[in-house]
């Protein structure tokens, strides 16, 4: 995970790298550290905490001249290999302290290259992978590896070469002031391309105040950035010509807005990142599904035998629900597999398989592998990703971009519906070329459009859900019930409430309760059962008296005049009515206001909980 800026240009680099640093703290914010080339050698520094630590230790009156200093690296962490400590934090340096390096990824094969370098007379200061890298870099450079203005380079590649696992890597030398170094396999690592200026980040959010004119790095290339431009190459030396390209970001897309919290601000926004998700995509007849990105698939819908769907956390909630309307809508059948199994499992592809990727970030590693693995076995692969110029949206085959804009906070909320939307929407384009009546796809398109209607007067409860959870925030266990389409959403509510607020939450189907959760069930227990109006609703009843009678308090998410279930729970929120396979759209939302409220009420970092990252880029 972590986040890594580099810069270099013509303005002192300080403000730059730690303003850049602090958009990427969603990929880690346990440790941070800057590295500035000054005429006097490396100037570093490092703190424990999140970057307004750092930002505090390096000001310029701090710093001095180094501040003045106009090439530097720079690092918020999520300890992999050490504890977060100072001693930890990025950067490290080789044993002449002459070259700094800023990493993401994993080293795996660090315990080896530390034994042979040990053996060599390196002594290491950290517990570090990233260590090993540092010092196999400068154990090249001062073996002379390579000569003149290039030795750097040639050290670095070497090392790279050496090195097992993944790295999106940014290196800076105090013999070559004016120049940096990066690399990458397996984690994002772009160029923005400024005005006589360069920065490296790990995401166009770092840089976007900078440029939008952006070099993506693939696999096992390594570019240098200096007064002359950028070169670039494969680490085995073999030169490249590196497209230059647009940035689609915007800084207002990325700033809070008024909001006390990012999580709170993308809550609000679904309605209208639901309205992106839709547009163009719906047929003006409202009776046809336009996927642009999905007329390259290989796999034709007659030929179609078997739906995959992979991703991790949030996103495999999202996969749950799309397997429900594939199935449903589209009569496929349909797997869904968490992205970390199905990379090591050895997974049966036959002819007409297609594998769908989810991923928020499209950087998740456990599903780029997934999909890699997917593709080598002969499946089609397709994304659904909300970060466009992705990793995931650029290597796989076809996709759908979720457009949602932006999403910061650690805790998912707007990808999620915007992933459940598209999975509806390549629900109704599959059915429609298959069973799907031309009645049926209307309602469907129909439903999704008035989606972000429905949504917009569940936001209105944001008071209440507030009271609401007030009443409950000593409670330390919860239980999340749903049905059918409503389990996953109660998957997702009960994943929300525990990385907020750390209360211990499950979700199950309502019905497996009975086979051992309900022993659980005591007095005043928070229970919700998600449990809009559908044909299982005389059974969830049912089961919230099971609930009721061995005393816990249940908390039914139901929908608009269903006075029946209300009355049979302690309490309601209630959503509009919508159509069944499309309540997830709706039901998702309260769970996601509780969830943030329950966090507030509890003093925790909402956008930023402990031992979470946004990006989760190693396994
Ligand atoms: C992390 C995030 C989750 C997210 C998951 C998958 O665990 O904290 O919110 O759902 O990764 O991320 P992706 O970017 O692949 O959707």
């Amino acid at each position: 995970m972590c986040g890594i800026v580099g810069y270099i240009g013509p303005k002192p680099a300080l403000e730059p790298l730690l303003t850049g640093l602090g958009r990427l703290e969603y990929r880690g914010y346990d440790s941070a550290g800057v590295a500035l080339v000054t005429e006097r050698g490396l100037s570093i520094s490092r703190s424990v905490g999140p970057v307004g630590k750092l930002r505090r230790r390096v000001e310029p009156s701090a710093l001095g001249d180094d501040a003045r200093a106009t090439c530097g690296i720079a690092h918020t962490r999520w300890a992999t290999h050490g504890a977060p400590s100072e001693r930890n934090a990025h950067p490290h340096t080789d044993a002449t302290g002459r070259i700094a390096l800023v990493h993401n990824g994993i080293i795996e094969n660090h315990r080896s290259i530390r034994q042979y370098l040990a053996k060599q007379g390196v002594t290491f200061v950290s517990e570090t992978d990233t260590e090993a890298l540092a010092q196999l870099i400068g154990f090249l450079y001062e073996d002379g590896a390579g000569t003149g203005p290039d030795a750097l380079l040639v050290a670095v590649c070497g090392a790279l070469r050496e090195v097992q696992g993944t790295f999106g890597i940014a290196v800076a030398c105090v013999d070559t002031p004016g120049r940096l170094i990066a690399a990458r396999r397996g984690s994002p690592l772009l160029v923005g391309i400024g005005d006589g200026e360069h920065l490296i980040a790990s995401d166009g959010a770092a840089i976007v105040e900078h440029t939008s004119r952006v070099v993506y790095l693939h696999d096992n290339e390594v570019v240098t950035v200096d007064g002359g431009g950028l070169g670039a190459s494969t680490i085995d030396a073999v030169p490249l010509r590196k497209k230059v390209e647009r940035l689609e970001l915007s800084l207002e897309q990325i700033e809070r807005g008024g909001y006390p919290h990012y999580m709170l601000k993308e809550i609000h926004e679904q309605p209208d990142a639901l309205r992106n998700t839709l547009r163009g995509r719906i047929d003006p007849a409202g009776a046809a599904v336009n996927l642009g990105g999905l007329e390259r698939v290989d796999c034709s819908p007659a030929d179609l035998r078997r739906v995959v769907i992979a991703g991790c956390g949030t996103a495999w909630h999202a996969a749950m629900v799309g397997k429900y309307l594939i199935e449903e809508i589209a009569r496929v059948p349909t797997d869904v597999e968490y992205s970390s199994e199905l990379r090591y499992r050895n997974a049966i592809v036959e002819d007409g398989t297609v594998a769908l990727f989810i991923s928020q970030s499209g950087e998740t590693a456990d599903t780029i592998a997934a999909m890699n693995e997917m593709r080598a076995k002969g499946a089609a692969v397709l994304g659904v990703v909300n970060v466009v110029g992705s990793t995931l949206a650029r290597e796989t085959q076809a996709g759908v971009y979720l457009h949602a804009g932006p999403e910061i906070g650690v805790a998912s909320t707007k990808a999620f519906t915007a992933q459940v939307a598209v999975l509806a929407l390549i629900s109704v384009r599959l059915g429609r070329r298959r069973h799907l009546s031309a009645e049926r796809c209307a309602e469907l398109l129909q439903g999704l459009r008035s989606s972000p209607r429905a949504i917009e007067s569940v936001l209105r409860l944001d008071g209440a859900i507030r009271e609401l959870v007030s009443r409950h925030i000593d409670r330390q266990n919860w239980l999340y019930l749903g049905r059918g389409v409503n389990f996953p959403v109660a998957l997702e509510g009960a994943l929300k409430l525990k990385e907020l607020s750390y209360i211990h939450a499950e979700g199950m189907p309502a019905a497996e309760m009975k086979h051992g959760p309900l022993a659980l069930i005591d007095r005043g227990m928070p229970v919700v059962f998600v449990a809009p109006r559908d044909r299982t609703t005389d059974k969830v009843i049912a089961n919230i008296e099971e609930v009721r009678s061995r005393g816990g308090h249940v908390i039914a998410i139901a929908t608009e005049g269903d006075h029946e279930l209300a009355s049979a729970a302690d309490e309601a929120v209630f959503v509009p009515p919508v159509l069944p396979a499309l309540s997830p759209l709706v039901t998702t939302v309260p769970l996601q206001l509780i969830a943030y409220h329950a966090a507030v009420l509890r003093g925790h970092d909402v956008d930023r909980p402990r031992n979470l990252a946004k990006s989760v880029t190693v396994e």
